[in-house]
């Protein structure tokens, strides 16, 4: 098992030993703003391409507390800390000049940061340098967002909130008739320089919704300011991050397999998804189960495709019988809801569910299978959402137990519970 997965496990007693307490003087803001652009482009809701590019992780609700105002949006993230940035390169696109931009989720605009010379593209840093003609987008992760308050554990849920994004990314360009190809090959340690990302952003991959042309991209010749927001270094997510950056044997996954939503309801759904809090222990139908599992089970395109495992307890399905299952076949007889509650550090979701999934990987490739799981995970929230069924991400769970309970070697990756 990959070491930073082995030493991030949480366990009953460990929790017990290391509770986290917050320092609050010291919350990161979870927004980066660039004060020096080319030019600036407030998304409008009436155009389509705008609408494209703010349900990728554009702001939907706005919480107000007594003293501070905190922004949810499309994505979910573990413990509403947003750390990840999304950053995208258009060429031959109507609307927008050529270029490197970046999406201001704070204001809901793009920035034009560079324009592209002759030629020129980030294409020339991916293993296939052929130019993108349409949108190359570039997520990254600005760590101590996370690890201010999830410490070692933080690099884990960088990973999946990326995976969400992919999943978002993917889910908008279906709404464009865009297929969306999900790139993990390409030198990232390059890119993060010449994007001048600071040693607490690192960028973890890349979203390619357009067509490859005949002609090569040449050297992008850019020198982008650093922002660099306070921090917290934290040396086990840095060499983690180097650590899992080189890649290999990477199996690529060429088949596109379409969702099939009404289109302008399944809009709608991803501006209004959001994260159950408690269930009210109704069950769903098994023909709801079924249509979201379609939507789980499809292809993912991307050019490092690993296996994720899904596993689930059913708790609350009427025609199902109660037991845990793996890939759809039935493994273990029974009512787990109390251990299933239990395993997600004794939080009720997972208990008072419908269903509590858990997602697993042998995979030697811990970046893209730990962010493959994001994207089952944001498919997973979309199509319930669209079923009028609730879900919850779940980073927090006891891994070993989980793992025994499951009667696996694999790594826990993630858990998500839905229901009503
Ligand atoms: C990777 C990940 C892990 C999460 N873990 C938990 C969890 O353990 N418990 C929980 O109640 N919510 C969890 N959530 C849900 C977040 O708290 C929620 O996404 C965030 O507060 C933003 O709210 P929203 O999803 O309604 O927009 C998780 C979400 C993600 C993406």
């Amino acid at each position: 098992m990959y070491d930073y997965h082995e030493v991030t496990k949480h366990s009953y007693a460990s929790v017990r030993r290391n509770p986290n307490y917050l320092a609050w003087e010291k919350q990161p803001v979870p927004f980066k703003i660039y004060n020096r652009f080319l030019n600036m482009i407030k998304l409008d809701d009436a155009n389509p391409l705008h609408r494209f590019i703010y349900r990728i992780g554009g702001i939907s609700a706005k919480k107000v507390y007594p003293g501070v105002e905190y922004y949810l949006r499309t994505i979910p993230s573990a413990g509403a800390l947003y750390p990840v940035e999304f950053y995208f390169q258009c060429r031959e696109v109507d609307g927008f000049e050529d270029g490197i931009y970046h999406f201001d989720v704070r204001n809901s605009a793009v920035k034009l940061l560079h324009r592209l010379g002759i030629e020129e593209g980030v294409e020339v840093f991916f293993e296939d340098s052929r130019q993108i003609k349409g949108f190359l987008f570039l997520l990254s992760s600005v760590y101590y967002r996370s690890s201010w308050k999830y410490r070692d554990r933080a690099f884990r849920y960088c990973l999946l909130d990326t995976g969400h994004g992919l999943g978002t990314i993917e889910a908008s360009a279906y709404l464009m008739e865009y297929a969306c190809r999900i790139s993990y090959r390409f030198d990232k340690e390059a890119l993060n320089r010449v994007f001048g990302l600071g040693r607490g952003e690192f960028f973890l991959s890349a979203a390619l919704v357009g067509a490859a042309k005949e002609e090569r991209a040449a050297y992008i010749d850019m020198q982008l300011e650093e922002i660099s927001a306070p921090m917290e270094e934290n040396a086990l997510i840095e060499e983690a991050y180097h650590d899992s950056s080189v890649l290999q044997k990477c199996k690529i996954n060429r088949r596109y397999d379409s969702f099939h939503y009404d289109k302008r309801r399944f809009d709608e759904v991803i501006y209004r998804r959001r994260s159950i809090r408690e269930f009210h222990r109704e069950a769903i139908t098994k023909a709801s189960f079924d249509a979201i599992m379609e939507n789980l089970n499809r292809s993912v395109m991307s050019d490092c495709d690993e296996d994720v495992t899904i596993y689930y307890v059913i708790n609350r399905v009427s025609g199902m019988e109660q037991g845990l299952y793996r890939s759809g076949d039935l493994v273990k007889r029974g009512d787990f809801s109390e251990k299933a509650g239990f395993l997600c550090l004794e939080q009720s979701l997972g208990r008072e569910s419908a269903v509590t999934f858990f997602l697993t990987t042998s995979a030697e490739n811990y970046q893209p299978a730990y962010q493959k799981a994001g994207v089952i995970g944001q498919r997973l929230y979309l199509s319930c959402e669209y079923l009028g069924i609730g879900c919850s991400g779940i980073g927090a769970y006891y891994d070993d137990e989980t793992a025994a309970f499951l009667e696996t070697e694999d790594m826990i990756l993630y858990a998500l519970a839905i229901g009503r």
